[in-house]
């Protein structure tokens, strides 16, 4: 087994806890939620949630993928309603064109760019025409800014928007930034009253210097 699927698989039972249960956590959820409830608005598409761990994001879709089989036991329980694939995101065992949409959150950012390249095209055989992928990505701006180097395989990879206005499979539709404040830094209490302005930063035209991007991506 892969070293970061078992990471995950030791990690599934204190995953939610560890990483949302705290006010850094909570503010990224909160912002990745504003931009998703904006992009997903249709409720009768039939959207899938590639990398869905412990089920954080999965009240937006009716598939969960992943590769741990501990993290899918832990979202089962949430949304036991929901159907569940244990399968590696460069093969998932579903049929061509069949997807709307695909949203992927926190797991780019483990991906060197081949295997990403490799979940795009899985991406795109599974997606409809016109469907869409919807995924996080750490920003290369804000790294060079601070000169950031990648430590392992957790932030593997860094883009900037340009970097995906050439693929031949898809285009860009729409960007969001979040996270641009260094809001760890910050002591615990005044984190919440950051969050309206990081958010107007995070969308302005400042946007790729925010630590994450969101970028919408259409099937041509
Ligand atoms: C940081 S968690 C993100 C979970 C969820 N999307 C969220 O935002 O809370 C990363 C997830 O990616 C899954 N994963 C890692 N490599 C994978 C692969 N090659 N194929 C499918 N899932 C993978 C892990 O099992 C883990 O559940």
């Amino acid at each position: 087994m892969n070293e970061i699927i078992q990471y995950y698989n030791d990690l599934a039972s204190t995953y939610d806890q560890n990483r949302f249960s705290n006010s850094y956590g909570r503010f990224i959820d909160f912002q990745e939620r504003k931009i998703l409830d904006t992009l997903l608005t249709d409720q009768k598409e039939q959207i899938l949630d590639l990398a869905c761990g412990t089920g954080r994001l999965l009240n937006y879709a009716s598939i969960g993928v992943d590769a741990s089989f501990e993290m899918i036991e832990v979202a089962k329980r949430k949304f036991p309603e929901k159907t569940f694939l244990q399968s590696e995101a460069g093969h998932i065992l579903l049929e061509d064109n069949c997807i709307d949409t695909v949203i992927s959150f926190h797991f780019f950012m483990h991906l060197d760019h081949s295997k990403i390249n490799e979940v795009l095209e899985e991406s795109n055989r599974i997606l409809k025409k016109k469907g869409r992928i919807i995924f996080d990505i750490p920003s290369r701006k804000r790294r060079n800014l601070f000169g950031y180097k990648k430590a392992n395989w957790h932030g593997a990879s860094s883009f900037s928007i340009n970097d995906f206005k050439v693929h031949p499979n898809f285009k860009v539709k729409r960007t969001f930034g979040f996270l641009f404040f260094p809001i760890h830094r910050f002591p615990d209490f005044c984190r919440k009253f950051l969050l309206p302005l990081d958010s107007f930063l995070a969308s302005s035209f400042l946007k790729e210097y925010s630590s994450y991007l969101i970028i919408e991506l259409e099937k041509k």
